[in-house]
C-alpha cells in the first residue's frame, strides 16, 4: 500500500493533521493502537486556546464546537482563601477561551474522516517506523490479524508520549530533557451542574484543587494528590469533601451529583529535539507533554499541526522552497520549550504552599 502522508495516532494532533491535509488534497492513513471507543471517551483536556478553535472551524471541524462550546472571557485564580478574576478578553483585545472536551473534538474529527470514506484504522498492532531517511520511508503494523506495510511520502508521529515514532530518530540524534513532578491529580467528571461560572486555579495549604467543567450540567474537578495515589482510597464522599474544603469562598457552594468516572494522572513535562528526522515529524505529546497546569498540551500539538499541515502538503506537491520543512522544527520547538518553561513555573506557583507530601494526608 501506498500514501502521501502515514500519520501514526488518533489524538488531537494526528486527526487534526489528517483533516488539513484533506483540506489541502493530500491522501494520508490515519494508525490507532486503540479502539475507536477508547480514544472517544478518553477523558483528557477541556480549555481550547482562540487559536486552536480558529485551526478547528478553519478546518471545518468547528460546526458543533461552535454550537455547544463554552465560551468564557476570564478564569479565577484564588489564594490566600480569596478568588480572584483574570478578565482574559479584557486583557488580550477579545480573545477567549472555549470549554469543549477534547473527547468531542476527537469525536467530531473521527466522525468526519470516516464520512469521506479517508482511511483510518483503529486497532493496529506492532506499528515500527522504516527506513526514515530515504526518500520512501515506510510504516509496517498488524491490522485485523494481517501484516500491512505502507510506503509513505513523509510520516508523521503523532502517536502521543508512550508511541514509537520516536524511536526511528537515532539514539546519538535524539536530546530528550524531561521532569515528573512528585504530584499527580485525581480527576473527576461529575453529573453536577458547575457553581463556578469560569474555571478556577485554587491554591490552598491542603494542596492544588481545579474547578472546571464540560458542560452546563456536568463538572469537571481536579484534586492534587500523590503520583501513585490509590484511587480506591476515595470514595465520592471523601472526594466531595477535600474539594468542598480546598475551594471554599465565602459565598461560594460547590454543587454535587454523581461521580461518573474518577481517575489518577502522574504530572511530567517532556521535550524532545529534533521533531523532525529525515521524512518523520513528531507532533503533540509525541514531540512535548506539559503537566496539565498550565491547560496547553493539546493546544500546542494542535497547533504543531497547523504548522506542519500545509508544509508537508507543499512538499508532497514538490512546491516547497528548499529549506520550508526545516521550518517546523524552528518555529514549533521554541514552542513546545516556552510551553514547558511556563507550565513548570506554574509548578513552582502550585508547589510554594503545598510542598510534595504534604499534597495530602
Ligand atoms: P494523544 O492524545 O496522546 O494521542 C496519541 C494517539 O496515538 C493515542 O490515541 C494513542 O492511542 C496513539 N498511539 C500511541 N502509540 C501508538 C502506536 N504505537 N501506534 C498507533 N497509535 C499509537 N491539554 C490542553 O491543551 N488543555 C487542557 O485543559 C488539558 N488538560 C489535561 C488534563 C489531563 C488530566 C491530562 C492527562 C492532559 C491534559 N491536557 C490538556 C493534555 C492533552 O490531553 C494532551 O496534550 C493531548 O492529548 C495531546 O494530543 P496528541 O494527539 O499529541 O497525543
Ligand atoms: C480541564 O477542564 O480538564 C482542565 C482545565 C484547565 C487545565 C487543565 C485541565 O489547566
Amino acid at each position: 500500500m501506498r500514501t502521501q502522508v502515514g500519520i501514526v495516532g488518533a489524538g488531537p494532533a494526528g486527526l487534526t493533521l489528517a483533516r488539513l491535509l484533506r483540506a489541502e488534497g493530500i491522501e494520508s492513513v490515519v494508525l490507532e493502537a486503540r479502539s475507536r471507543d477508547y480514544v472517544e471517551h478518553r477523558i483528557r483536556a477541556g480549555v481550547l486556546e482562540q487559536g486552536t478553535v480558529d485551526t478547528l472551524v478553519g478546518a471545518g471541524a468547528g460546526e458543533r464546537l461552535r454550537r455547544e462550546g463554552i465560551v468564557h472571557h476570564g478564569i479565577g485564580l484564588q489564594f490566600g482563601g480569596e478568588r480572584h478574576r483574570v478578565p482574559l478578553s479584557e486583557l488580550t483585545g477579545g480573545a477567549a477561551i472555549v470549554i469543549y472536551g477534547q473527547t468531542e473534538i476527537v469525536k467530531d474529527l473521527i466522525a468526519i474522516r470516516l464520512d469521506a470514506g479517508d482511511p483510518l484504522h483503529f486497532e493496529v498492532e506492532d506499528v515500527a517506523v522504516h527506513d526514515v531517511e530515504s526518500d520512501r520511508p515506510r510504516i509496517t503494523y498488524v491490522h485485523e490479524g494481517r501484516p500491512q506495510e505502507l510506503e509513505c511520502d513523509l510520516v508523521a508521529g503523532c502517536d502521543g508520549f508512550h508511541g514509537v515514532c520516536r524511536e526511528a530518530i537515532p539514539a546519538g540524534v535524539l536530546t530528550e530533557f524531561w521532569r515528573e513532578y512528585p504530584y499527580g491529580w485525581l480527576g473527576v467528571l461529575a453529573h453536577a451542574a458547575p457553581a463556578h461560572g469560569e474555571v478556577v486555579y485554587c491554591n490552598t495549604e491542603r494542596g492544588f484543587a481545579l474547578l472546571s467543567l464540560r458542560s452546563p450540567e456536568v463538572s469537571r474537578l481536579y484534586l492534587q494528590c500523590r503520583p501513585d495515589e490509590d484511587v480506591g482510597e476515595w470514595p465520592d464522599e471523601r472526594i466531595w469533601e477535600e474539594l468542598e474544603a480546598r475551594v471554599a469562598v465565602p459565598g461560594y457552594t460547590l454543587n454535587r451529583g454523581p461521580i461518573a468516572e474518577k481517575g489518577v494522572t502522574g504530572m511530567r513535562s517532556y521535550v524532545a529535539e529534533p521533531m523532525r528526522h529525515g521524512r518523520v515529524f513528531l507532533a503533540g505529546d509525541a514531540a512535548h507533554v506539559h503537566s496539565p497546569v498550565g491547560g496547553q498540551g493539546m493546544n500546542t500539538g494542535i497547533g504543531d499541526a497547523m504548522n506542519l499541515g500545509w508544509k508537508l502538503a507543499a512538499t508532497v506537491r514538490g512546491w516547497a522552497r528548499p529549506g520550508l520543512l526545516d521550518t517546523y522544527e524552528q518555529e514549533r520547538h521554541p514552542v513546545g520549550e516556552m510551553v514547558l518553561r511556563m507550565t513548570d513555573g506554574a509548578y513552582k506557583l502550585v508547589m510554594a504552599r503545598t510542598r510534595a507530601g504534604l499534597a495530602l494526608r
